[in-house]
């Protein structure tokens, strides 16, 4: 994890991570929200900016946060928002740069739409997360599949972007881009799309050039806690009396698991 003084500029510039998938609804938001918390409990510096301006829902769950920290005076560690006030490119420039400069992580919410803004956010990308949910409508964003071997027939429009960001960043004479994408809202019920989805994702990630990483199981407190801007992560703060039950933990692993896979090493305490 990258340290720096508190207060001033940072030793490193900010890690920057983009949470990205032209599908909606696939959990970039939720993962968003989880990464920044598990990273600023602990004791990172973490911006956020958010580049879907109707849902905001990143800033709205951090929102919710400080409105629970000044209710109840519990002490919580918040990540600091960097707000657009319009939508141009150049102000996004700006603010992403201000924050690279700020703090030791970055991350960048995208909508579930193809959009200019979203497009230029994903130039800033260190590392690149893809959060699908486990079917094949949500892979058909990223590749053709072949309905009888299950292999890829061609790369579609996001990981056309992918490529086209990855240029771009050459050309800037930037480090190359990590790429990772996850099966979101997993199920133990259907075995078979499970196989079937894995075998597909396989032949995509050689083809498109990422790496596949262990999902998020479909669980309620993934969702359960966004009116009060606490996590799964905060359940052990003094003052907040959840008990912690066996999925809770379970959780806790799952996050471990997906964090550690991005490099990003035990920022979960395994306990
Ligand atoms: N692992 C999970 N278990 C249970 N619910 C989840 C999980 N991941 C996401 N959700 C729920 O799925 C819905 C979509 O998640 P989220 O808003 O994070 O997706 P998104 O990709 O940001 O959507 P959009 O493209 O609209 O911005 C939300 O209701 C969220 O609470
Ligand atoms: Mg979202």
């Amino acid at each position: 994890m990258a340290s720096g003084v508190d207060g001033g500029e940072r030793a490193r510039p900010a890690h920057v991570v983009v949470i990205g998938n032209e599908k909606g609804g696939t959990g970039k938001s939720t993962i968003a929200m989880h990464m920044a918390v598990a990273f600023a409990n602990a004791g990172g510096r973490v911006g956020i900016i958010d580049l879907d301006p109707r849902q905001r829902s990143v800033s709205r769950y951090v929102e919710n946060r400080v409105e629970t920290v000044r209710r109840t005076g519990i002490i919580l560690a918040v990540p600091t928002v960097y707000t657009m006030a319009g939508d141009g490119i150049e102000e996004l420039a700006e603010l992403a740069l201000a924050a690279i400069r700020n703090e030791d992580l970055l991350i960048i919410d995208t909508p579930g739409a193809a959009t200019e803004l979203s497009r230029a956010g994903h130039v800033f990308a260190d590392t690149l997360i893809t959060p699908l949910n486990d079917s094949f409508v949500d892979l058909d964003v990223l590749g053709r599949v072949d309905p009888e071997t299950l292999r890829v027939v061609s790369p579609s429009h996001y990981a056309e972007l992918v490529w086209d960001t990855r240029k771009e960043r050459a050309r800037q004479g930037r480090a190359a881009l990590r790429w990772f994408v996850l099966r979101n809202r997993l199920s133990n019920l259907d075995a078979r799309n499970k196989r079937a989805m894995e075998a597909a994702i396989a032949s995509l990630a050689e083809r498109i050039g990422f790496t596949t990483v262990a999902g998020l199981g479909e669980r309620v407190i993934y969702r359960e806690l966004f009116l009060s801007g606490l996590t799964l992560l905060d359940l052990r703060t003094p003052g907040i009396s959840v008990d912690l039950s066996v999925s809770h933990v379970a959780a806790r692993q799952e996050l471990r698991g997906l964090f550690n896979a991005i490099g990003f090493t035990d920022i979960i305490p395994n306990a």
